[in-house]
């Protein structure tokens, strides 16, 4: 398994098929899913297999994707937090997923700061997009933690209300990074 990048708490690394049940534990809540996707919990552990394939092709192709996030005391998988390729809007989005018991205590923010900065400096994004349900307070929140600036609501990916959108300017582009 690749580490991508440790933080204080954290560590991000590659997911790997192995990851199945741990992935599930918060993709199967229906509170961690509500401004996700459809909006449901996944209902069974085959979505978690389906899921861990794609990313594993983003990791063959483009050497990004979402990254499994895990807590260093605990060696606990807690979340995943990353890129996606959307290749309709050729955009470089970034988005997070924590299990629900870890919410409130920094470790989103932990992990986009530092996935973040891994994107710019490894992979030279010029800029990452993300969106977001309007009224997902926290997500918001985390984003503009990050650094991300907001640039009003658009139609996002079929869903049914517009999505608040947000970008993130790579700091080192014009200093050298490609
Ligand atoms: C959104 C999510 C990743 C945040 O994770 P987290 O680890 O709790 O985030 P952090 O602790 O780093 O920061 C959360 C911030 O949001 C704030 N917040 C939380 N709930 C809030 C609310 N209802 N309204 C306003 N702010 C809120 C917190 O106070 C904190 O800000 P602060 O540090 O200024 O006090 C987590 O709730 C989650 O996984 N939700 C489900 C999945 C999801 O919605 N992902 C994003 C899809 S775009």
């Amino acid at each position: 398994m690749s580490i991508i990048v440790e933080t204080e708490r954290l560590v991000l690394r590659h997911w790997t098929p192995t990851d199945a049940a741990a992935l599930f534990s918060f993709a199967g809540d229906q509170e961690v899913m509500r401004y996700i996707g459809d909006g449901l919990a996944w209902a069974g552990i085959e979505r978690a297999h389906a899921w861990l394939e794609r990313v594993g092709k983003s990791y063959r192709e483009r050497g990004y994707g979402p990254w499994a996030v895990s807590e260093k005391t605990s060696g606990r998988i807690i979340g995943s937090c990353g890129f996606s390729f959307l290749p309709a809007l050729s955009e470089v989005d970034f988005g997070y997923v924590f299990a629900r018991d870890n919410w409130g205590r920094g470790f989103a923010t932990e992990a986009a700061r530092a996935a973040l900065r891994y994107g710019f400096e490894q992979f030279g994004f010029v800029e990452v997009t993300a969106n977001t349900v309007q009224e997902n307070h926290a997500s918001r929140r985390v984003l503009e933690k990050t650094g991300f600036e907001f640039r009003g609501l658009r139609h996002y990916d079929g869903d049914a209300e517009d999505s608040a959108f947000y970008v993130a300017k790579n700091p080192l582009d014009g200093l050298g990074a490609s």
